[in-house]
């Protein structure tokens, strides 16, 4: 991976392939390693860019609390760095796609598309935001073998969690690789990130909404409603995938992502033309 010094951290990016550039966000509490299948997929037409968000992999750290707007930011910052002026495609899985959606409100002219894949708009409810401070407190005690216990059974399809150990298996040491600190400071930011539902509609560009179909976190319904409210959304449903649709069903997310950047290329929208 290649580091680039923002304003207070290292920063750790996957940056491989040329031409016009795509962004890929990880999900909490993971790393960029879940986009290995579909980076190896868009490499040989477009440049891709796949970070560790502040606090995960391996960059650095900022113990407390990163907002959603801290990481859209930090996103701002590497693209500065590593010198990519044009519009980006910005992948986002989960927290990664409530990162996206807050890079729309707060830096649009630098996106060319967007790709929401099991993520949510929806803020958390009151009891959900107090259940993760919570969390982010028995992190810091006890390390993120809590987080591994509470969601590993969450994020896949039955029969990932029943018939694949080995990818259950990689994940999970993904999860309890992570720095204390930092996953804790992002739980903290994800229990008080805004409602993005009212933005929507707003969002004027092409997007694509990907989901698994028995993604229990991000549900196809709440998906659905998600790309029903986006004027220029398709929706795509992978089958046999849960939340971790990307690492479950590799080949069918890539070649919706692929299909998806070849469109707004043509279209123009990726080149700032
Ligand atoms: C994720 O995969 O990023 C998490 O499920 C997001 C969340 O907990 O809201």
């Amino acid at each position: 991976m290649k580091t680039v010094h923002l304003r207070d951290i290292d920063f750790a990016v996957e940056d491989e392939g040329a031409g016009r550039p795509v962004v890929l966000l990880h999900g909490f509490p993971l790393t960029h390693a879940i986009w290995e299948r579909q980076i190896a997929a868009l490499v040989p037409k477009q440049r891709v860019l796949a970070p560790d968000l502040r606090g995960f992999g391996q960059s650095g750290v900022t113990p407390g609390r990163v907002t959603m707007r801290q990481f859209a930011d930090d996103l701002a910052a590497m693209l500065d760095a590593l010198g990519v002026g044009e519009p980006v495609v910005l992948a986002g899985l989960s927290m990664g796609g409530y990162v996206a959606m807050q890079f729309f409100q707060a830096h649009r002219p630098r996106l060319g598309g967007l790709v929401l894949c099991d993520t949510r708009a929806a803020a958390d409810t009151p009891q959900a935001a107090a259940a993760r401070r919570e969390t982010a407190v028995r992190v810091e005690r006890e390390g993120p073998g809590v987080l591994a216990e509470a969601m590993l059974p969450k994020l896949f399809a039955p029969a990932t969690l029943a018939g694949r150990p080995e990818l259950v298996e990689q994940v999970r040491q993904m999860i309890l690789g992570g720095d204390p600190r930092g996953l804790a400071a992002a739980a903290r930011g994800l229990a008080e990130r805004p409602d993005f539902t009212p933005l929507l509609p707003q969002i004027d560009l092409p997007v694509l909404v990907i989901v698994g179909s028995q993604d229990a976190i991000s549900t196809p319904e709440e998906m659905g409603v998600v790309a029903r409210s986006i004027p220029e959304a398709r929706y795509v449903e992978i089958p046999a995938a849960g939340h971790m649709a990307p690492l479950e069903q590799p080949a069918a997310v890539g070649r919706a992502m692929a299909e998806f950047l070849d469109s707004v290329t043509a279209s123009g929208r990726s080149t700032g033309s």
